[in-house]
């Protein structure tokens, strides 16, 4: 299979699951052009890293993006949805560690996940743990993904809580460069 095969799969597959999921904000759609440009080739060392214009997320909903051939979710959370994440005692955690790039080494804990000292905002590498499905938003028994393929619960925070997924979703390399704009990568 080329190149190009693999990766008109995976964008059919992201597409399906954009549209399926629910509370999938309309700006995806908007997004794709931008980032499909963007994909990685073995030849284009620029497409290591994308700017996402975070201004039109409202609280409480998501932007997903397509990085280096996966998805990324990008959650603004609500203040309630910040609470309940950081009100959740490590014991209850299966996984104990942040799986957070940015922060190597630190626990789960909310705050060593979340890209802002507030919270506000969480940044995830959108594929399960387990064996590589997209996950649900706003979804699951935690108040945050569900995934359909074999029932992983991830609470607000993108840790999972139930099910065979053995990882919190990893947080990839990312921060905001200005106000309104996260750099991944
Ligand atoms: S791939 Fe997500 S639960 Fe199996």
């Amino acid at each position: 299979m080329s190149h190009t095969d693999d990766h008109e799969g995976t964008r059919r597959d992201f597409l399906y699951y954009a549209t399926a999921g629910a509370g999938a904000v309309a700006t995806g759609a908007a997004v794709w052009p931008l980032v499909h440009q963007m994909n990685p080739s073995a030849d284009v060392r620029a497409a290591s890293v994308l700017r996402v214009d975070v201004s039109g997320i409202e609280p409480g909903s998501q932007l997903r993006v397509l990085f280096l051939g996966k998805p990324v979710f990008i959650r603004r959370r609500t203040e309630d949805e910040i609470a309940q994440a950081r009100s959740v005692e490590l014991s209850e955690l299966p996984d104990p560690m942040s799986r957070n790039a940015n922060e190597p080494g630190t626990d789960a804990a909310d705050e060593n996940r979340s890209l802002d000292e507030a919270g506000e905002w969480l940044v995830m590498t959108g594929v399960c743990t387990h064996l590589g499905c997209i996950p649900l938003d706003n979804a699951g028994d935690f108040g945050g993904w569900f995934c359909p393929c074999h029932g992983s619960h991830y609470d607000l925070s993108g840790r999972i809580r139930r099910g065979p997924a053995p990882e919190n979703l990893p947080v990839p390399a990312a921060e905001f460069v200005d106000e309104t704009t996260i750099l991944l990568g």
